[in-house]
């Protein structure tokens, strides 16, 4: 705690963000900062997140409440702030969960200025990964709500609290979007509503009306009556506390996937920086004192979209995202490649064995996560937008590897391409990388350097000077190479296995 306090210093609000693709180990960086934290807010996304915490001895997975959950007990306060997407129904489960294992959440506040999930929102979002125009999306609703939110025909978490306003916005928003079902196959349309989380068919009228508002409209008051008292109004919440309490702004997702700055279209619908977190709780960027991006060793990607340095490249990407959606789960990839070595010369065998030992499996859908080289261009754009100070992550089940790929820069292979006043042409080296946008990033090819790896394993390593040299060595490296500076190294799931860099 004290070696927190000391990176903390001077700070009243900070927020911690992921820096790359997604899944860098955020809960675990949320849940280190908490104990010095009064109030955790997250104000992105929804329960496509996924963040897993090790709490003495036992696993949190947990996809909508934000980390700071688990210190409701001592008083901490946890936000679900107005840009969020909330799914009545994750956030039931998660609090049925957190009952039963002994946790209270009394004072978990959720805004009632909140996007709410809507049944016909996870349809339309489980129906678009039907064809091979699908991004990948995890069909948890996320894209059509923020869209239905700026068409204006969204609902609120506040329609929970007025039955005939919720009935009034449920019947338009199926009205306005009626006629995009009609652009599907009338079986996978019923299908899509017989999904689990449709509550397995429960909201299905048959294929003229589709949805049974009646169902929806019951279903979601008896969610409401779980939390209905813990709606109010959090932007007060927050910009009373702002400057007098500690702030912990709890990111989702990644750089590179948000709706701003990301690899548009691969994107989720919210915008993932400090910026977006910051206005997803109802404040500006400006009040936050510092961001900490939480980036892999390794960053890895779920979904289709560009991922420059990715073991295995394009083959990686197909595996993992099989055009009819069936990928393999740990068993299934066990059984086809059998035992495999991190160094395998095969580079698809490769990604796969690294993925083995590090666990590179979606927290929300179980996929399989793609992975990359640790690549210096993406840092730099993730300084460049997010700030300074980067948390390297998960260094520690790679020990094996021989040879780290360390990309330092791009260079462009063609076709031309351009991006505002700048022209890009096959032979052009592309170092500082203004917008990740996704048709520049499959015109080029990462330059790597190669360093060697540290083989021995980082288990009982206490401080960062016990860190095996060659590993120092490759961090020192990055740094230089991106210009960030790296405070802290986590090197395991627990709180205990974080060397601060002193
Ligand atoms: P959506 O957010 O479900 O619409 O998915 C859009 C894209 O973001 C897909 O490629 C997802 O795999 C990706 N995505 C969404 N949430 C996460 C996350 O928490 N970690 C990593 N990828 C995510």
């Amino acid at each position: 705690m004290n070696e927190v306090l000391t990176v903390l210093n001077g700070c009243n609000t900070v927020s911690v963000t992921d820096g790359s693709g997604g899944d860098s180990g955020k809960g675990k960086v949320v849940d280190l900062f908490t104990p010095w934290a009064d109030i955790i807010a997250r104000g992105t996304g929804g329960d496509n997140a996924g963040h897993t915490i090790v709490r003495g001895g036992k696993v949190f997975a947990q996809h909508i409440l934000p980390c700071g959950i688990l210190f409701d007990a001592e008083g901490k306060q946890s936000i679900i702030g107005r840009g969020v997407a909330l799914s009545p129904r994750a956030l039931v489960k998660e609090l049925t969960m957190l009952k039963k294992n002994g946790h209270s959440y009394n004072n978990l506040r959720i805004s009632d200025q909140a996007h709410l999930i809507m049944p016909h929102e996870i349809a339309l979002d489980l129906l678009g990964e039907t064809n091979a125009r699908g991004i990948g999306s995890t069909g948890r609703g996320i894209g059509p709500v923020y869209t239905h939110a700026v068409a204006r025909h969204g609902l609120i978490v506040n329609d929970l609290l007025n039955p005939f306003a919720l009935a009034k916005k449920l019947h338009r928003s199926i009205e306005k979007t009626r006629a995009q079902f009609s652009a599907y196959d009338a079986d996978h349309v019923k299908e899509a509503l017989h999904h689990e989380r449709l509550e397995s068919g429960r909201y299905w009228a048959g294929p003229q009306k589709l949805f049974d508002e009646n169902a929806i409209f019951e279903q979601y008051l008896v969610y409401a009556r779980e939390f209905a008292h813990l709606i109010a109004d959090t932007d007060e919440i927050m910009l009373e506390a702002v400057g007098k309490k500690r702030i912990l702004l709890e990111g989702a997702q990644g750089l590179l996937l948000s709706v701003k700055y990301g690899t548009y279209p691969y994107v989720t619908s919210s915008d993932c920086s400090p910026e977006g977190l910051a206005a997803g709780v109802g404040l500006t960027r400006s009040v936050i004192d510092r961001n900490f991006s939480v980036v892999k060793f390794l960053p890895t990607r779920v979904g289709k979209g560009p991922l420059p340095t990715e073991i295995g490249g394009a083959v990686s990407e197909r595996w993992c995202n099989p055009d009819d959606g069936d990928f393999f789960d740990a068993e299934r990839e066990l059984k086809h490649f059998g035992v495999t070595s991190v160094n395998d010369p095969d580079s698809l065998r490769q990604s796969y064995a690294l993925r083995d030992r590090g666990g590179e499996r979606g927290v929300s859908t179980g996929r399989p996560r793609r992975m990359a080289w640790p690549d210096m261009t993406l840092l730099r754009y993730a300084r460049h937008i997010q700030g300074q100070d980067i948390i390297i992550t998960k260094p520690d089940p790679y020990w094996e590897l021989e040879r780290i790929q360390v990309c330092t820069q791009y260079r462009c292979i063609g076709p031309k391409y351009r991006i505002a006043d700048m022209t890009y042409e096959r032979g052009d080296v592309i170092a500082d990388l203004r917008r990740p946008d996704s048709i520049l990033l499959e015109r080029i090819e990462p330059v790597y350097e190669t360093m060697d790896g540290w083989l021995e394993p980082l288990d009982g390593v206490q401080c960062y000077r016990d860190l095996p040299l060659k590993l120092r060595d490759i961090l020192r490296r990055m740094q230089a190479l991106s210009g960030a500076r790296f405070p802290l190294v986590s090197i395991g799931p627990s709180a205990e296995e974080t060397l601060f860099v002193t």
